[in-house]
């Protein structure tokens, strides 16, 4: 894991409150794979006094050399709203890769991402990976699938973030909206439903979402992994902060999502409807 100070090279709109931060920190680059994610910091402040995790949205090369990371956040509280108020040339501390990557798929002929609210974030990466368009971590580019579809749920229009980016990363779009501004309205995962069984599946977004594509993928009887946002304090497995219950062979276990994490076959998830108020993460 590397820990230092880097400079924000940009922090552009993408959204409404939704920014695409891009961080110079060449080492994080040319290490972190789709899956792992940042703990970012505001440095000179202890309000607030914790890092918040970010994953990785995409690398950014130069001359085949990644040089620099992009972050995308929305804005819900404390820490996204100093984010937002960044300029290109001040600086965050970093910490990372943290966490483990996508759990391994095989090579099968479609991989299906399924996406809500922000957790279209961790994807962009994954797709390239998966399409054999960039490679990561050091390795070649390798294909592992033909296509990759995208089911992405946002509450409104004016929310959706990266659909550019998917695109031209070849990635097939299915849009849905919870007020029908955008695709079909409805659930992302009813959309998903609706086109029928496919599969493997791997979703990233609110808990509910993924307790429906778990059971989705139950009933089908196909391969999913679900990617937690759980709230983190630390990032690096010693405070505890971020447990889930995972199912283990003689009966069940805390396992920690920032280093056990954040991507769990969602067989093994057990979904905890009384976890613990978000309270405890607001400094
Ligand atoms: C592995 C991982 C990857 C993540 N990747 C991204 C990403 O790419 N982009 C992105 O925008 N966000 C991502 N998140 C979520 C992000 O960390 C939180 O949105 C951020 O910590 C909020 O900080 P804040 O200080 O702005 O909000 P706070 O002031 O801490 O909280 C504001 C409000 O949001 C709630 N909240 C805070 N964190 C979470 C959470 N994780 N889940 C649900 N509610 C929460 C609080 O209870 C409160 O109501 C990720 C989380 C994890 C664990
Ligand atoms: S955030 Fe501290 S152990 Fe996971």
């Amino acid at each position: 894991m590397i820990h230092q100070t880097v400079r924000v090279v940009e922090n552009a709109p993408m959204a409404e409150r939704t920014y695409r931060l891009r961080l110079a920190c060449p080492e994080v680059a040319a290490r972190i794979r789709p899956g792992q994610f940042l703990m970012l910091r505001l440095p000179r402040t202890t309000d607030p006094l914790l890092g918040r995790p970010f994953a990785l949205y995409d690398t950014v090369l130069e001359n085949d050399k990644p040089v620099a990371i992009d972050v995308v956040y929305l804005v819900v509280g404390k820490m996204t709203a100093q984010l937002a108020a960044m300029s290109a040339g001040e600086t965050l501390e970093v910490w990372g890769p943290l966490g483990q990557p996508f759990l391994d798929v095989g090579c099968p002929p479609r991989v299906t991402l399924v996406a809500g609210g922000i957790g279209q974030t961790p994807f962009l990466a994954y797709a390239r990976e998966l399409l054999g368009t960039r490679g990561y971590g050091g390795d070649p580019p390798r294909a592992r699938t033909a296509a990759v579809a995208l089911y992405y749920g946002v509450r409104t229009a004016q929310l959706a973030a990266g659909i550019d980016d998917f695109r031209a990363a070849g990635v097939e779009l299915h849009l849905a909206s919870d007020d029908g501004s955008l695709g079909s309205q409805g659930y992302v995962t009813q959309l998903l439903e609706a086109h029928g069984k496919t599969g493997p599946l791997v979703g990233c977004g609110p808990e509910p979402m993924l307790h429906a594509l778990a059971q989705l993928a139950r009933k089908w009887g196909v391969p999913c992994q679900v990617a937690l946002e759980t709230p983190m304090a630390c990032g690096i497995g010693i405070c505890f902060s971020c447990v889930t219950k995972v199912r283990t062979t003689d009966g069940w276990d805390y396992k920690r999502v920032c280093v056990d994490g954040p991507c769990f076959d969602a067989a093994q998830w057990m979904w905890d409807e009384s976890a613990p108020s978000e309270e405890l993460f607001k400094n």
